[in-house]
């Protein structure tokens, strides 16, 4: 008897605690934890959206110490680790602050009286209808149709971490860069002295920056990872790094495998470049990556022609490639900066065409800054010698990819001096130009080193022009850059790419001084490309061309086309319109001539009310 009615009890007890925990699950779904915000929703502080699968989070927060309040995306697990922040440099004060994805589309971030102090630089446009907390930590504005272009986001706006899916580098279409920038210090997100970019001249490789001055590179990207960087290779599986070059852009970035842990790359406020992976079990950051890592990952430590040797701490870490030392120092009068520069032996013997010189092999490096080499993918690398060896200003030589397995392919020739050399596990080799006298064995000079006494003054005098140049530099950094909003100019190469070279089944439409065609960006956006006919490209057919650009490119509103670049290249005057399926082709084919005579049009620039409903 007592045993029954002890186990209705407990069945009771259970059974209410079923209800409580799903009544909590109820009331947690009605306070809105969504990922979305529709047209004219706002969002408070204390209100959050979580991404789809509840990696990220996007709220309201203030970092370590401080009471200032911004608004960021953090991860869910780890709510310290704010991966990106809307108001950098505009804290608000208070709890009043408001998101606001008003009319237009744009997403507005006001204070307690409804000042506007952060924007998504983005004009507007009548598709514009939800902002999202994208699975991937990305904050898009989409028109919310199956055709997911998206309007705005967050991930083309970095702030000092990279997480699967961003990217590095340049979009050649806009011009416009990606790049990570570090906060000022622990609590403050303002943009720091430090920078993380992609270097897209050469080949690509990853550049560290305190203010202008290059602090640390990766290495050049070899086809599978770059190439002063070798540990890669063991989170290349679960991260797999990702290159792109292509007329569109020169990107680096990652993703992350199914099934991986959640993993961020950060530029800390201290100058370190770091890779961090989730560690579910401890629940804490593991660390993967840091950089710069010793002191030969210091750039140009060595200066040009310096070899950078981790293993060698008793004398410094510097040397010299072969063929090349520094001079001992004679008279005190030599004891100067430039004694420390490495200087050829023999001089190479080059000229009109013939050459006695050759190649000497510098094995296992971190191939040189290739910021100003040439560089041919196309080629082997017999060919590339043969190339170099013909070109008396050509120093050195190396493989470009190395994906092939071998001695790689592909061609990077370097013209002026080799900087940032350093040995590294796995490295490449580097194929250096020597005199004849240099390559003989037997005629080998032992690298000489400065005595120590000497190298500690060379140090303190740099140090002193490290701290003067620095100075320097942080009074110029400190001049506020001005955002441009102005169209971009994209080249003809780009547009007839995308028009499939002005073929016949891309156009869309004809008028009196215009063809129109319809093209696709790469990332799925459409487009409406106004290109002039030759005929009317008279001076006055130029000025009513520079009209338009100048008209359409101060327009905002969503009931317009939006004009997102042009071109006038030799004798080429393109306009490219956003493409709206529901628009009459007559807005793309006369332009302001045709919304100029349109009395609402008029109505509206008079007014500058850019609500009114036409
Ligand atoms: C959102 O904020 C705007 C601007 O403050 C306000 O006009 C609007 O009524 C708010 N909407 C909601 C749903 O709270
Ligand atoms: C490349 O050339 C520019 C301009 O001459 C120079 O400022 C820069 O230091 C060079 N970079 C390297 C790595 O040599
Ligand atoms: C040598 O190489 C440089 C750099 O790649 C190039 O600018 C120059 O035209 C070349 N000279 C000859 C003679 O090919």
């Amino acid at each position: 008897m007592r045993a029954t009615s002890q186990l209705r009890v407990h069945l009771l007890l259970r059974l209410l605690l079923i209800c409580f925990y799903l009544l909590s699950i109820l009331t947690f779904a009605a306070a809105g934890v969504g990922d979305k915000l529709e047209k004219g929703q706002n969002l408070t502080d204390g209100d959050t959206l979580v991404s789809a699968g509840g990696s990220f989070t996007l709220g309201f927060f203030s970092p370590g110490a401080s009471s200032k309040r911004y608004l960021g995306i953090w991860f869910s697990v780890s709510n310290a680790t704010v991966v990106w922040v809307a108001n950098r440099d505009q804290p608000l004060l208070d709890r009043s602050g408001m998101l606001v994805f008003n009319d237009l589309g744009s997403l507005v971030l006001q204070d307690g009286s409804r000042r506007t102090v952060w924007s998504s630089d983005f004009s507007g446009s009548a598709s514009a209808a939800v902002v999202q907390l994208a699975y991937s930590g990305n904050l898009v504005v989409h028109n919310g149709s199956s055709d997911d272009a998206s309007l705005w986001q967050s991930f083309d706006h970095p702030s000092d971490t990279l997480l699967p899916d961003m990217k590095l580098g340049k979009n050649l279409w806009t011009g416009a860069e990606w790049q990570l920038t570090s906060w000022r210090s622990a609590d403050d997100p303002a943009p720091g002295d430090h920078r993380r970019t992609l270097q897209t001249t050469g080949l690509p490789e990853i550049i560290l920056w305190y203010l202008d001055v290059k602090t640390y590179r990766t290495g050049p990207w070899n086809g599978i990872y770059f190439n002063g960087v070798p540990e890669a290779r063991g989170y290349a599986d679960k991260y797999p790094l990702l290159v792109t070059t292509s007329a569109w852009e020169v990107t680096y970035g990652y993703t992350a495998a199914p099934g991986a842990p959640l993993t961020r790359v950060v530029v800390n406020y201290t100058g370190k470049a770091e890779r961090w992976e989730w560690d579910a079990r401890r629940s804490t950051w593991s660390n993967l990556f840091q950089g710069p890592r010793d002191p030969c990952d210091d750039y140009g430590k060595c200066g040009p022609f310096g070899l950078c040797d981790p293993d060698a701490a008793s004398s410094g870490f510097c040397g010299c490639v072969d063929g090349f030392s520094i001079p001992a120092a004679t008279t005190p009068s030599a004891q100067t900066v430039k004694v420390t520069t490495c200087r050829r032996h023999a001089a190479l013997d080059c000229a009109g065409g013939t050459t006695t010189d050759g190649f000497a092999v510098v094995r296992g490096v971190k191939l040189p800054d290739t910021q100003n080499a040439s560089v041919d993918t196309g080629v082997t690398l017999e060919e590339c010698r043969a190339r170099c060896f013909a070109n008396c200003s050509c120093l050195a030589y190396a493989a470009a990819d190395i994906s092939g397995g071998g001695d790689g392919s592909g061609c990077v020739m370097w013209t002026s001096a080799i900087v940032d050399l350093r040995r590294v596990d796995m490295g490449q080799n580097l194929y250096l130009r020597l005199a004849k006298s240099e390559l003989d064995d037997h005629k080998r000079f032992p690298v000489l080193l400065v005595a120590a006494p000497l190298a500690s003054v060379v140090i303190i005098l740099l140090v002193i022009i490290a701290i003067w140049w620095r100075r320097k530099h942080t009074i110029m950094g400190a001049i506020p850059q001005k955002h441009s909003m102005a169209v971009p100019i994209v080249s003809l190469a780009v547009i007839k790419d995308v028009t499939g070279n002005f073929s016949e089944t891309n156009m869309i439409g004809q008028g009196g001084f215009s063809i129109v065609y319809k093209g696709q960006l790469p990332e799925g956006r459409a487009i409406a490309v106004k290109r002039l006919k030759q005929s009317v490209l008279t001076t006055k057919g130029k000025k009513d061309f520079a009209r338009e650009v100048e008209v359409m490119a101060g327009l905002r509103h969503g009931s317009l086309v939006r004009l997102l670049a042009y071109c006038n290249e030799g004798k080429e005057r393109i306009l490219i319109y956003e493409y709206m399926q529901k628009k009459s082709l007559n807005v793309y084919i006369f332009g302001t001539r045709y919304l100029l005579e349109h009395k609402c049009f008029l109505k509206l620039l008079r007014e500058q009310n850019f609500l009114t409903q036409c």
